[in-house]
């Protein structure tokens, strides 16, 4: 039942309640709540402050009935006076504290008192989920999604990293948090689960990065079916995964405020528009991930929702080829597959000398590409390629 409540009434919440800027919310549902009998004794609660507002909900067993019951009592509400309830008591369930930002929301419900700034970013108090954002482009995106003012969503399945990586942002005294979620994005009930921690946890969602993605390069005398499936089941399903359960929030949140605009947004690659030698299984998933985005984007323009997929070229730099014991260029240097390099500098070089710019890609340029898709709101479908020119669009 909570988990009902969570995805469907969370995010109408959000919308309903919230007037010229959007609302941070979230739902506590300790065990404490399904004891409480009477708003006084909310009110007793240690960390509810005296003149606090609440608005009770006495409906809990069918989510559409209590949005219906939300809906009248906040147009009252607003009629009667200019702010919005602090707090809103679904009795039995828990209770929903709503907040300009997600730092007042750790407040009111019982977490430290901490002295924080508001972010002057493009971003402010946006939701955003970044997928495999413990390492590599994933963890440059969530730091600059971090650094722009969004509350941004660690979900990696290593919790190692992810955590740290979480931790490191919440040492920035502002006022967007960061959370950390584990997720098997090759796995519906893990990423289901991951879209209903957050939308409990933040109260909605407002872009999701489908960025996790694994390489196991091999020609087709190497490739072992196990290997294809697992590589197809990250990079490809993974993509469907996260748009089927990130879209039913986004949709919620299009219907109950009219014109409000969402992404989804896929880190493809440039082997998504061009065959990639004896790395098939990669570069088939990435097409396929193209063909997800323009279908994905018919259905969901229609509420609000924007999807495409940015394709970066290749990112020198970051722990995939520059991993100094099992990185690419590691590899390719021992495998002599460029001919006459002798050590990871030429090899380097030799890849370098492919583009253009002649340099890899960066996270900053992926990054101005996700501002780009974002606060632009005519486009859809697209496949926007990163690639210092080395892929041309015809
Ligand atoms: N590195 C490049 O040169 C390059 C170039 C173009 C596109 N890309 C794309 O960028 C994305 C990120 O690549 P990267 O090089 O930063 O990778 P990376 O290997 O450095 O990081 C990938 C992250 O995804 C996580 N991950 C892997 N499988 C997962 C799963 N099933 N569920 C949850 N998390 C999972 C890993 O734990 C890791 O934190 C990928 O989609 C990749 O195809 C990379």
């Amino acid at each position: 039942m909570v988990n009902a409540i969570v995805k469907q009434v969370l995010p109408a919440l959000r919308m309903l309640a919230s007037r010229e800027n959007v609302l941070t919310i979230r739902l506590d549902d300790r065990e404490i709540f399904s004891q409480i009998q009477s708003e006084e004794e909310v009110r007793e609660l240690p960390f509810i402050l005296d003149d606090s507002t609440i608005l009770v909900v006495d409906e809990t067993t069918n989510p559409a009935e209590i949005i219906s019951d939300l809906e009248v009592k906040l147009s009252m509400w607003k009629e009667d006076r200019s702010w919005y309830p602090d707090y809103v008591w679904i009795k039995e369930i828990g209770l929903v504290a709503m907040a300009p930002n997600a730092s007042q929301l750790d407040e009111m419900l019982g977490g430290t008192e901490r002295d924080y700034s508001i972010s002057p970013g493009r971003l402010l108090d946006k939701i955003a989920i970044v997928t495999g954002a413990a390492m590599g482009f994933g963890a440059g995106i969530a730091e600059m999604l971090f650094k722009e003012g969004a509350n941004v969503v660690i979900a990696d399945w290593n919790d190692t990293e992810g955590v740290k990586m979480a931790d490191n942002l919440n040492k920035n005294l502002t006022s967007n948090r960061a959370l950390f979620v584990k997720v098997d994005v090759s796995d519906p009930v893990s990423v289901e689960g991951m879209v209903t921690a957050v939308t409990k946890h933040f109260g909605g969602l407002d872009l999701i990065v489908s960025n996790a993605g694994v390489l196991r390069a091999g020609s087709l005398d190497e490739m072992t079916p196990e290997n294809f499936d697992f590589m197809t089941n990250v990079n490809y399903k993974g993509y469907f995964l996260c748009a089927k359960y990130a879209s039913s929030v986004m949709k919620l949140q299009s219907k109950y405020r009219k014109g409000y605009f969402t992404d989804i947004i896929q880190i493809n690659s440039k082997s998504g528009l061009k065959g990639s030698n004896k790395n098939f299984a990669y570069a088939g998933g990435k097409f396929g991930g193209i063909g997800l985005t323009q279908s994905f984007a018919m259905e969901l323009m229609p509420h609000k929702i924007k999807v495409n997929s940015i394709c970066p070229g290749n990112f020198f730099e970051g722990p995939l080829w520059s991993d100094p014991d099992k990185g690419l260029f590691v590899q390719y240097l021992k495998a002599g597959k460029v001919p006459g390099a002798k050590t990871i500098e030429e090899v380097k070089a030799f890849y370098e000398a492919q583009v253009p710019a002649g340099r890899g890609c960066r996270v900053i340029d992926v990054f101005r590409a996700i501002l780009y898709i974002i606060e632009q709101e005519y486009e859809t479908g697209q496949a926007v390629p990163v690639t210092g020119g080395q892929n041309m669009l015809n």
